[in-house]
């Protein structure tokens, strides 16, 4: 994998996903037929809430797309609102007018979770486009601390702070301990990246991610590799980043490899 340049979009909070479903709606009108990988949660839920509005618009259609889902829990039942495939349908795919093509869930109700992990590997192969948020501890999916850039897609253990907030902010019946995730080498195959990033909490490990020497303590560091990632972050999320202020959106792509 040969090293990229990681293009930093700061945008203020309020516009932030507005102008972020903007790109997604560029690239689907560009491309309908993309393979997306899309990540649950915080940051990415009014990005889904401004995509959906654009959906009813007519402005985008995700009829041609494929929709694969980056990360999914061990051991929470079908239909827990915790779940990662429950909440896409709940903020996004239940709520579209024209369903995607093909809504690629991860398989965990099975009984071979490896091998449900070996067919989500198949399907994360060739992404168009990866949707990636990041943990407060700097994983990205569910590849946590201690993760690698050749990590494929596989069961993992999730952090216990990880598992804490399905229970705590979703309200899962179980605090899950496992999940299966897309890999880091899958991510960085993609062909192109796109990382969330916004609150104040995030700024931080945003910074690490982007300007200290990449590391296993910090999976997102290994984002950097990608010759095509950018970084869409808030202006609270992009405080702690040099010249941060200058880089406002629209603004130069800023070298991340070597590691300055
Ligand atoms: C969820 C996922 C996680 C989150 C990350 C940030 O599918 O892959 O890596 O993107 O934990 O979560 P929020 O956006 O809730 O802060």
């Amino acid at each position: 994998m040969t090293s990229g340049e990681a293009h930093l979009e700061v945008l203020p909070s309020a516009d932030w996903a507005a102008a972020v479903a903007a790109r997604l709606v560029a690239r689907l009108a560009a491309h309908r037929n993309l393979r997306i990988c899309l990540p649950t949660g915080e940051t990415p839920a009014p990005l889904y809430t401004a995509i959906v509005a654009a959906e009813h618009r007519g402005d985008v259609s995700f009829a041609e797309a494929t929709l694969v889902m980056l990360d999914e829990w061990l051991g929470l039942p079908p239909g827990d609102p915790a779940r990662g495939d429950e909440m896409l349908r709940r903020e996004l795919i239940g709520r579209l007018r024209v369903p995607p093509a093909r809504f690629v869930a991860i398989d965990v109700d099975g009984p071979d979770p490896a091998a449900a992990a070996a067919r989500h590997d198949r399907e994360a192969a060739g992404l168009d486009l990866a949707i990636l948020g990041l943990g407060i501890n700097g994983h990205v999916g569910f590849n946590e601390p201690g993760s690698g850039p050749q990590d494929t897609t596989r069961v993992v253990e999730v952090a216990a702070t990880t598992g804490e907030i399905a229970s705590t902010r979703y309200g899962a019946s179980v605090t899950p301990h496992a999940g299966i995730t897309i890999g880091l080498a899958r991510l960085l195959e993609a062909r192109e990246a796109w990382l969330l990033v916004t609150g104040e909490r995030k700024a931080e490990m945003l910074y690490r991610a982007l300007h200290r020497p990449e590391s296993r303590d910090c999976p997102a560091s290994y984002l950097r590799r990608h010759a095509r990632l950018t970084v869409f972050a808030d202006e609270a999320a992009a405080e702690m980043l040099p010249d941060a202020g200058a880089r406002r959106s629209p603004g130069p792509s800023i070298p991340t490899h070597p590691v300055i």
